[in-house]
């Protein structure tokens, strides 16, 4: 696969910054990928440079207009073209789109470029999604990180990125630890499990003392010791989640 290219239209680029630091700004520089944040106000027409309007039907609120959407998600196409990417994945960030969870993240990491469109106010104008889902050489994916309401689309669009770059072949110094991660480690029902407990020195914390199977230096051991503390954290999870 060619470098993957991530970009984000928002009215708010500084609210991107954290893609500089880390563990994402770290894999950017090491040239294993690349990103780029957009100003959707930069394709605007007019002295106000406004991005919303009324929308139709009455209510409150107001609504994005297509038409800048429109002429940002043309020109990083045509620029991710001229790097040589073909196709583009545009995710239209909603508290109505399929839910992100791990398998979905890997899903994501597959992609060669993923355009993220955050929305603001009451969300983008629907045709957007219509428009570009019979587009030539796009996808159109309308993506929620969970069953709550954000004020825009920035936050969750950090929080993907974040989930979807870490899986990419080379950002993760040990690649080995993906494996055995919550929502990845799976036991011989192959249902996912939430990660075991993890512990480091001091053996003794506060009266409290580290489980003695994993200072037996008994590889076996540990490893059975790790599946069934997982099973019995997922079950307690799964027992909150039920409450
Ligand atoms: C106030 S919300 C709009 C909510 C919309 N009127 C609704 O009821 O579905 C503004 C923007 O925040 C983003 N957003 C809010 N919650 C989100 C979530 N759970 N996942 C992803 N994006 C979200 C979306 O981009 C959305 O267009």
């Amino acid at each position: 696969m060619s470098t993957p290219r991530y970009d984000v239209i928002t009215i708010f680029p500084e609210y991107l910054s954290p893609l500089s630091l880390s563990l994402i700004g770290k894999a950017e520089e090491r040239g294993l990928l690349a990103t780029k944040v957009s100003d959707l106000r930069a394709f605007t027409s007019g002295v106000h440079k406004s991005v919303d309007d009324t929308p139709y039907g009455g209510g409150a609120g107001m609504v994005m207009s297509p038409v800048p959407w429109g002429e940002a998600i043309d020109v990083i196409a045509e620029e991710a073209e001229g790097e040589g990417l073909s196709t583009h994945t545009l995710i239209i960030l909603t508290p109505a789109g399929r839910r992100l969870d791990q398998a979905f993240a890997y899903e994501l990491a597959q992609k060669e470029h993923l355009i993220f469109a955050c929305g603001r106010y009451e969300g983008i104008d629907y045709r957007v999604t219509d428009h570009y889902s019979t587009r030539d050489h796009f996808e159109v994916i309308e993506v929620s990180i969970g069953d709550y309401v954000l004020g825009g689309g920035e936050v969750a669009t950090l929080v993907i990125l974040e989930a979807v770059i870490r899986l990419i072949p080379g950002v993760l110094g040990n690649a080995e630890s993906l494996k055995e991660e919550s929502h990845t480690l799976r036991d011989e029902s192959t249902e996912p499990l939430v990660e075991y407990p993890n512990f480091t020195k001091p053996p003794e914390w506060r009266g409290l003392e580290v489980p003695p199977e994993l200072l037996s230096g008994n590889h076996g051991l540990i490893a059975k010791w790790r599946v069934a503390a997982a099973k019995e954290r997922t079950e307690k999870l799964k027992d909150q989640t039920r409450e």
